[in-house]
Formats: structure tokens, C-alpha cells, sequence
């Protein structure tokens, strides 16, 4: 399960600081509100950091948490009570196994794009279907390609710059170049931080990313084993149209 494209050390350790600020006000109460609606057990497929498992698990639910990387997994681990670590495994989303069911699995904020090959896209998300309960629902996300972007990539775009705790300095820089042909957004990374000693670190981290078109998205929904599915165009629950930047795919088992 480790490869170079694992979310590594510092990426985990600032993830939240980064993405509580960039991230959060677009998807956190969507995916909060589906995991309190659910009635039974819930999966996060590529919790990370626990963006909101915490929150989830202090609001009552009865969720579990799955992830490739050992680096994002620690960072949960730490926030959590240990009677609870149980939940959490290293697992991928292609051939993770429990021995029960679930009533709602979610794969928020790209899981599926870190999901290369056509084969394992299917393979993963029939392997959600197969646990899921009857009637049990499946929500994961993927940007809608911008064209501007994946044609030209973009260079040494600062997303992020502030502390990361009192007086001590992170910035994160972000470049990306396409790869067209195999409908792959390399991203990379560069994270700065002071550290203890005020001296400033870096990280550097690339990722591939599999981008997907709409058809694209609904021809593969359409050769895995969900009966039904609806794509909306973002976390207001409004339906696709011209404006949407995001694809959230609600994936339905039947009763
Ligand atoms: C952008 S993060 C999202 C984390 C969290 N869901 C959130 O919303 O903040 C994507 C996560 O997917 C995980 N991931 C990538 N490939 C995976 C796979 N095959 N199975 C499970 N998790 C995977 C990564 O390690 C990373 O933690």
C-alpha cells in the first residue's frame, strides 16, 4: 500500500490547517448533514485527517473511516479518543473488506480522482455496493474540468498562506500540468513552514489526479452495479448546469 503518491508526512500534519480554511465552507455541511440523516452504520472512504469524522463521531454517528495513507491516518488517530481507533483502518477503497454492512458510504473531496485505472474504478465502487445495505446510498465527488486549466495547467498558484499555529509562517504553493491523453492533472505541491527553530522547511509532493467529463462519470456509473444514480452540481443539492464546478455523484442501492 505504500507508493510515492501516499499523502506523506507534512502534507498530513498541515492538511487541516490548509483545508479548514480553503475547503471547509464548500463541503463540510453537506457531508455532516448526509451522515447525521443516515440511519445505521457509515463509511468515509479516504478519511484522511478526519476532516469531519471528529465532528461526526461527538454528533453521535456510528462511523467508520478507511484510508491508504499511514501519514494522514496518524494525524486521525491522534485527534480521536483511543476507544475509537478501532475504526479507523488502512485500507483501499479498490478491495477494502468488513465483515457488516453499511447505510452510507461517503468518498468526500476527490477520493475517486486518486483512482487511476478504469478497472479499479470499477472494482472499487462495486466493492462499496457490495456494503451497503439495501437502500443504502453512496456520495462521492470530482471536479468538473475546467478547460482553461487542463489544457495549459497553471503555475506556482500560492493557495494557501497564514500560521500554522502563533507567529510561525506556512505557505503551500500549487502547480499543475496536464497529461491530456490519459486524462491526468499532475499536481504539485510545495509546502514552507517555520519551524521550532525558525528555520523555514520545505516539502515538495506531486500527484496525479484522473480527471473526469460528465458522460465519462455516467457511462462508468452505468457499468457498475448501482441501479440508480443522480449527479448534482454542487453541495447545495442544486442539479448539474452550465456554472457547476463540481460533480457529486449520489449512488443508490436498491431496497
Ligand atoms: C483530498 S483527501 C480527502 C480527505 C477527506 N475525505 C477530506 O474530505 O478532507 C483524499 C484522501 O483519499 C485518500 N486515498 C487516496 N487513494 C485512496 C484509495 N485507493 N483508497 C482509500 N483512500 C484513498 C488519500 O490518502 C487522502 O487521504
Amino acid at each position: 500500500m505504500d507508493n510515492k503518491y501516499n499523502y506523506p508526512k507534512h502534507f498530513a500534519r498541515f492538511y487541516d490547517t490548509i483545508y479548514m480554511e480553503i475547503r471547509d465552507s464548500a463541503d463540510k455541511d453537506f457531508f455532516l448533514n448526509n451522515i447525521s440523516e443516515a440511519r445505521g452504520k457509515v463509511l468515509e472512504v479516504g478519511v484522511g485527517t478526519g476532516r469531519f469524522f471528529k465532528t461526526a463521531l461527538i454528533e453521535g454517528a456510528d462511523i467508520y473511516g478507511i484510508d491508504t495513507s499511514k501519514d494522514m491516518l496518524d494525524v486521525l488517530y491522534d485527534k480521536i479518543a483511543t476507544e475509537d481507533h478501532y475504526r479507523i483502518s488502512r485500507q483501499s477503497v479498490v478491495d477494502f473488506t468488513f465483515d457488516f454492512k453499511f447505510n452510507l458510504i461517503v468518498a468526500p473531496f476527490r477520493v475517486m480522482m486518486h483512482v487511476m485505472e478504469k478497472e479499479n474504478q470499477i472494482k472499487a465502487i462495486n466493492n462499496v455496493y457490495d456494503h451497503l445495505e439495501p437502500g443504502g446510498t453512496f456520495i462521492f465527488d470530482a471536479f468538473v474540468p475546467d478547460l482553461k486549466y487542463i489544457i495549459k495547467g497553471f503555475a506556482n498558484f500560492v493557495d494557501f498562506e497564514g500560521e500554522y499555529e502563533d507567529g510561525k509562517m506556512l505557505k503551500r504553493t500549487v502547480s499543475t500540468s496536464p497529461d491530456l491523453i490519459n486524462q491526468i492533472i499532475l499536481t504539485e505541491f510545495i509546502l514552507e513552514w517555520e519551524d521550532e527553530e525558525d528555520k523555514i522547511q520545505h516539502e515538495k509532493w506531486t500527484v496525479p489526479l484522473r480527471f473526469f467529463f460528465r458522460y465519462e462519470l455516467e457511462h462508468l456509473m452505468e457499468r457498475t452495479k448501482f441501479e440508480s444514480y443522480h449527479i448534482l452540481g454542487d453541495y447545495k443539492g442544486r442539479p448539474l448546469n452550465e456554472k457547476s464546478k463540481e460533480f457529486i455523484v449520489v449512488c443508490k442501492k436498491s431496497k
